[in-house]
């Protein structure tokens, strides 16, 4: 990370000092930062004289005293917390009263760290992602003690890298570790509780979530141990909150050297580089028509699709699912299909929430357990007939997709209404800090702030009551707004 964020300052035309303990840590960094220069790509050119000149105002060293005359700080040292502390106090000892120190700790509380500084308000997070040469997010991290004129001047520098930078109060994971948790967790308790393998998961975030990599991949290509190390954190940060319980299938496959790419093996083998895709669900049932509710969101989405395979659309003015051939077809509402078939006395086949039902390749559904094969069958047939591939996951509250993306949601409007954040950074945060397709308010008024409220609090009454609890936040937009997401001015 120090290469990463000493090659943006250069290539903005900084002269930079990079400090290491280790003189072939210096070495190769020097290696990573030229290669960097010299590969930039056409939007984010070196500034002052390319490459050559930028490498030259790099002076690298093992000495924390040569730090003396910078005017910025940025100490990248391994995450522990008393390396950190003596490299903190050594630098304030070297520095000039003017220098503002920060630190890109990914989980260690800033106002802790600033504990140990005689002069605490000039220090504050700088929390960079990595690749740092392409990710363009950074959290500025104002810990109790920080000053307005620090975290103003570090936002300003951030801005002037060309990177996007966010206002975060200091709090565990700040804004995008924590509110991405979700997507790590949720998947991980599907899969032990075996309601879908890896590749149908990854594929259901893929294709019907829009995201660039589902979880299992992700957490591959980050590496178990660094993703468990940042969930074992916010586990302990939060007094164990099962929302937050690490997986323990991930602990031990951490513990047997299998971190992901980099080791070879994790969640996929990597020997002949291709991870599979999960075989689709195939049925030729093809209902001869559909019964199709105005009271349905996506309703008109799936009627056009039907009509465009030849199959009849019959207009009903309420029902909430569509119906064919004695079963009820509905987007999840946080209950089991099981649950549901009970409730209503009908035949229920659920369907995940997609981010495009209309352009979208793929559609996952769930059938209640008790029900015969041909239901699946059929539920399956219907899809196909709309030109989707089906991945049939088993019965569970929530689903996938839907489950995972209401708790990134309920985690965003904690932090909200912590004041970790605001609606419109922790957006942007999660879009360019996760790659996420769409920030959580931005779901939220997708999904629709009622809807979040009733999958919640149906997925707390058939599972986990601590850990689907509905936060604050989301009940009083759900109460005030009508139904409506609430954008604030
Ligand atoms: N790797 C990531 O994805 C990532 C992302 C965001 C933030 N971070 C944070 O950035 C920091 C560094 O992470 P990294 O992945 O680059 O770690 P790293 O282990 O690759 O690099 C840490 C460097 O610090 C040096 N070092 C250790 N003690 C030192 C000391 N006393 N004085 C001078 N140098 C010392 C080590 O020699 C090593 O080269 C951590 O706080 C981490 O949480 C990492």
């Amino acid at each position: 990370m120090g290469s990463g964020i000493a090659e943006l300052a250069l290539a903005s035309g900084h002269p930079v000092v990079l400090c290491d303990c280790r003189d072939t840590a210096l070495g190769s960094a020097r290696r990573a930062v030229f290669h960097g220069l010299t590969h930039r790509d056409g939007r984010n050119p070196v500034s002052d004289g390319g490459a050559g000149a930028a490498i030259r105002r790099l002076t690298p060293t093992v000495r924390l005293g040569d730090l003396a005359v910078c005017d910025l700080v940025v100490e990248a040292v391994v995450e522990d917390i008393g390396t950190k502390m003596q490299v903190l106090r050594d630098l304030e000892r070297h520095c000039h009263a003017g220098t503002v120190l920060a630190t890109n700790t990914s989980s260690l509380p800033v106002g802790r760290l600033s504990e140990c500084l005689e002069y605490p308000g000039r220090f504050a997070g700088l929390h960079f992602f990595n690749p740092v040469s392409t990710m363009k997010l950074v959290e500025v991290v104002r810990a109790p003690a920080t000053r307005e004129a620090t975290v103003q001047a570090l936002y300003e520098r951030v801005l002037g890298w060309g990177k996007r930078p966010v206002h975060v109060a200091d709090s565990p994971g700040f804004i995008v570790n924590r509110v991405a948790r979700p997507f790590y967790c949720e998947p991980q308790r599907l899969l032990d509780e075996g309601v879908a393998d890896i590749r149908q998961i990854d594929a259901i975030f893929r294709h019907c979530g829009g995201f660039r990599m589902g979880p299992f991949e992700l957490m591959d290509l980050i590496g178990n141990e660094v993703n468990l190390a940042v969930t074992r954190s916010l586990y302990e940060a939060f007094g164990k909150a099962p929302k937050f319980r690490p997986g323990a299938l991930q602990a031990s496959m951490v513990e047997a050297g299998n971190l992901g790419r980099k080791s070879g093996k994790g969640w996929y083998e990597y020997a002949d580089g291709r991870k599979g895709v999960p075989a689709g669900c195939r049925s030729g049932y093809r209902p001869d028509h559909i019964e199709v509710p105005d009271d349905m969101d996506m309703a008109r989405e799936l009627a056009a699709l039907a009509r465009d395979a030849g199959i009849r659309v019959v207009r009903v003015p309420e029902g909430g699912a569509i119906r064919m051939d004695g079963f009820a077809l509905a987007l999840t509402d946080g209950r089991s299909a099981r649950c549901r078939s009970i409730d209503s006395g009908e035949k229920f086949v659920l369907f995940d929430m997609a981010v495009d039902y209309t352009g979208g390749s793929h559609v996952a559904i769930a059938v209640d357990p008790s029900t015969d094969e041909s239901l699946l069958c059929q539920a399956a047939g219907f899809f196909n007939a709309l030109g989707k591939t089906v991945i049939a996951i088993g019965d569970t509250p929530g689903m996938c997709l839907m489950a995972t993306v209401c708790m990134m949601v309920n985690e965003a409007a904690d932090c909200i209404e912590q004041g970790v954040t605001n609606q419109d950074c922790v957006d942007l945060a999660m879009r360019l800090g996760a790659n996420h397709p769409l920030g959580p308010m931005a779901w939220a008024e997708r999904v629709g702030v009622d809807s979040i409220r009733t999958v919640l609090s149906n997925m707390q009454r058939e599972g986990d009551p601590d850990r689907y609890r509905c936060s604050t936040l989301i009940e009083a937009w759900a109460d005030c707004s009508g139904g409506d997401f609430p954008r604030l001015a």
